[in-house]
């Protein structure tokens, strides 16, 4: 019977492990024991694209961009700029903008949802990123925005990075809020992350750990 019972724990151990196996794709991260609180934040952070009507303090902003200005970069060259908009008004005059140029298109329909509050996943508060184009910047910047969103994290507030705003700055209607931004000479803007209170709490979006090796 002892025997019988061993061979049952081992059979589940095995498929257990086989099943962990087959299925790469993981749903909830769960921290382990040895878990600390850098890595739960890693494991929970979700982009969010749901935000409370409540303003970030800017004390909160400072933080999260001085995170993100001590991220690594390529030779410490930090060819990069950061802009940070909490203006409302300027969020919903470039909105508004951005909304008049997608008339007639298929964006039309999202925009006019009761939940599109703003172009930039409806963030309350918004960090632009600039680089001087060059051999790490684009990498030296995304690092900047992944320690701004774990920073966030870190203070309870939600973020999320955001790629497709940045072409309608490059648009004849987008021009006006570029030069708004005052980046100097030789800078492009890259990328933006939003912040502010979540007001939803997405489930997590699957990963491959297939993709990962040990090289002996
Ligand atoms: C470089 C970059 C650009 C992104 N651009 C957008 C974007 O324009 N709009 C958007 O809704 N999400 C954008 N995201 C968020 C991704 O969709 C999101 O990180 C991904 O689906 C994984 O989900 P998670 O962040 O909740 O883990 C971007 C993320 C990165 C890293």
């Amino acid at each position: 019977m002892k025997k019988l019972f061993a061979i049952a724990i081992l059979a589940t151990i095995i498929l257990g492990t086989s099943c962990q196996q087959q299925q790469p794709v993981t749903q909830t991260p769960e921290p382990t024991p040895e878990s600390n609180t850098t890595i739960e934040d890693i494991l929970s952070r979700r982009s969010i694209r749901a935000y409370k009507e409540q303003d970030v303090p800017r004390d909160l902003l400072n933080q999260i961009v001085e995170c993100g200005i001590w991220a690594p970069n390529g030779m410490n060259a930090q060819q990069w700029e950061v802009r940070i908009v909490d203006s409302k008004e300027w969020l919903d005059n470039i909105t508004a903008a951005y909304k008049e140029s997608v008339k007639g298109t298929p964006t039309e329909r999202m925009v006019e949802q009761p939940e599109f509050k703003n172009m930039f996943r409806n963030a309350p508060a918004v960090i632009f990123v600039a680089h001087k184009p060059g051999h790490c910047t684009q990498v030296d910047c995304g690092l900047m925005a992944g320690n701004m969103m774990l920073a966030a994290t870190s203070l309870d507030l939600g973020s999320i990075c955001m790629m497709g705003p940045i072409g309608f700055f490059r648009t004849e209607e987008g021009k006006p809020f570029l030069e708004s931004l005052n980046l100097s000479e030789g800078y492009e803007l890259l990328l933006c992350v939003g912040i502010g209170y979540a007001d939803e709490e997405p489930k997590p979006t699957p990963r491959n750990m297939d993709v990962v090796q040990y090289v002996e």
